[in-house]
């Protein structure tokens, strides 16, 4: 295995991505959770010493245990990770006045080698990277030579070929760093990785983490009929069999048919307990003559929270709650004082029911990326059609309903939202965009349908690429294609006459309209 000390950088899981997706198993651990005897008990294959928002100028601030540097294994220290090692064999580095932030281009040193890590590079005579750093190294170790110079970063790239010690001042997992990956994959080639690590075994990882954690207690799991949270309820399923029990509330602003095909997925297709607690009616009063978007949410909140724990409270020795938390939702950082913190997005839907509950958590997909999330989907024998499926929010078609929400209108909601989706997926275009849905406007405007004069609902078609969901743009679709979907929607859906096409791209908009 490659182990990943993390000294609290927001780009760690970014490494364990690149390196997942060379096919190396790797293991993250914070920089104070692991001693020299626990590395020379267990030794990696190789380490990689991440980036920080610390300075090693402060006495106090972290460090590798210097273990790493006596195991005989190659070592890769990126940005803190770099000065980090310099400062640990003898080096020296200085603070500040020299950030530098973004894009930066590498030149090489004279008479440099292009070995190890940084073979096959410099072929256009330098190196584009992302740069992100206030320190510097200043003065190397014995044994290092430089390889490659930033204009604020003399020591930008530097090696010990014998050692097989390596350190770069920039970033190269994000993928700013063009060549970042060919570096990663020098790297763990030269460690002799074969590269035969796959999906399958973070499965097999997985369910064994799971096993270990839970031993014969029981788990629940909310299950909201997305991705996320299927993905970890199959495993667990895996992992724990019936020790498991899934709780589907249903509030009612769930799209067409889409509550009856999560009851007899999980259900009838995996034998997983569930419980379907259909509450639409007690969702809709209370939401009844409300158009704030945030008492909308908050309403919503509070009732999930209400009835997961009415529903939770049924099943009898539960210890443990598990999510689909993926890593974007969480933003991780490693306290100097204490183990890593965690802070989750305020819009996540069960946050607060653990402490709430007395509940601990399972969170089986914490490292993991939306598209590796997927691929796990995949493995577990998930449907494509499934997995393959856009985000959907938790307060569901409510905050699609901009203004006051009637059952009527969410009706009409529902077949609009599913003309269109039959329309792109006859297009073939489902998987070219991120999320697609549609919007029911507040707003009833004049029509002609034969001789007949209409006043009914105008909506607004969304669609949008991304590749996060934190920025995003609308879909290009042909003039033909939206032209199509219009006079779909007005025939076949009553209640509408007007169709748009919302080409706001976020930000400054929003995916969602709420
Ligand atoms: P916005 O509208 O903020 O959405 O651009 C970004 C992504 O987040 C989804 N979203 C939510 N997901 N609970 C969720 O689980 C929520 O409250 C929520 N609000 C927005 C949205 O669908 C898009 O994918």
């Amino acid at each position: 295995r490659l182990l990943i000390i993390d000294f609290g950088s927001q780009v760690t899981q970014l490494i364990a991505r690149r390196l997942r997706e060379l096919n190396v198993y790797c293991e993250i651990r914070p920089f104070n959770a692991i001693t020299d005897d626990d590395l020379r008990a267990d030794p990696p294959q190789a380490i990689i010493l991440s980036g920080g928002p610390a300075s090693v100028t402060d006495k106090d601030g972290p460090r590798a245990p210097q273990a790493v540097f006596e195991l005989g294994v190659p070592v890769f220290g990126i940005c803190y990770g770099q000065q980090v090692m310099m400062d640990q064999l003898g080096g020296s580095v200085e603070a500040g006045h020299h950030a530098e932030y973004g894009r930066a281009f590498i030149a090489p040193a004279p008479g440099h080698r292009r070995d190890g890590i940084f073979a096959g590079l410099f072929q256009d005579g330098r190196e584009e990277v992302w740069m992100s750093h206030g320190d510097r190294v200043t003065e190397m170790a014995s044994g290092f030579e430089v390889i490659g110079t930033s204009p604020h970063a003399p020591m930008a790239m530097i090696a010990d070929e014998s050692r097989h010690f390596y350190g770069v001042q920039f970033h190269p997992e994000v993928h700013h760093t063009p060549n970042g990956r060919k570096m990663l994959e020098n790297f763990v080639q030269l460690a002799g990785f074969t590269g035969d690590w796959t999906m399958a075994s973070y499965k097999d990882e997985a369910i064994r983490k799971i096993r270990e954690q839970v031993g014969d207690r029981r788990v629940i799991c909310g299950l909201s009929g997305g991705v996320d949270s299927s993905v970890a309820a199959v495993l667990i399923h895996e992992a724990i069999g019936d020790q498991l029990t899934c709780v589907f509330v249903d509030h009612g602003l769930l799209r067409l048919d889409e509550a009856d095909q999560v009851v007899t997925m999980f259900r009838d297709h995996y034998n997983i307990p569930l419980i379907h607690a259909d509450e639409a009616d007690l969702f809709l009063d209370a939401l009844d003559g409300v158009s704030d978007p945030e008492v909308k949410r908050k309403t919503i909140g509070r009732l999930f929270i209400d009835i997961f724990q009415r529903e939770a409270g049924k099943i009898d020795g539960a210890e443990f709650l598990a999510q689909g938390t993926l890593y974007p939702d969480v933003i991780e950082s490693v306290s100097f004082s204490g183990g890593p913190s965690v802070t989750i997005k305020s819009h996540h839907n069960v946050g607060g029911l653990p402490e709430k509950m007395g509940l601990k958590l399972v969170e089986p997909l914490r490292e993991l990326f939306k598209d590796e999330v997927r691929a796990l989907g995949r493995e577990l024998g998930l449907p494509e059609s499934f997995i393959g499926r856009h985000p959907f929010p938790g307060p569901g078609l409510a905050i699609r309903c901009p203004g006051t929400i009637t059952r009527d209108k969410l009706k009409i909601l529902r077949k609009a939202d599913a003309v269109f989706i039959d329309q792109i997926r006859k297009h073939d275009l489902y998987d070219d965009i991120w999320q697609a849905f549609v919007a029911i406007l507040p707003v009833r405007t004049v029509g002609v349908m034969g001789d007949g004069r209409t006043y009914d609902y105008a909506c607004a078609l969304r669609a949008v690429t991304s590749v996060d969901g934190m920025t995003a743009d609308f879909y290009p679709f042909s003039h033909d294609f939206l032209g199509e979907t219009a006079t779909r929607i007005i025939n076949e859906v009553k209640g509408i006459n007007r169709v748009t096409y919302d080409i706001t791209s976020k930000p400054p908009g929003t995916i969602e309209w709420e």
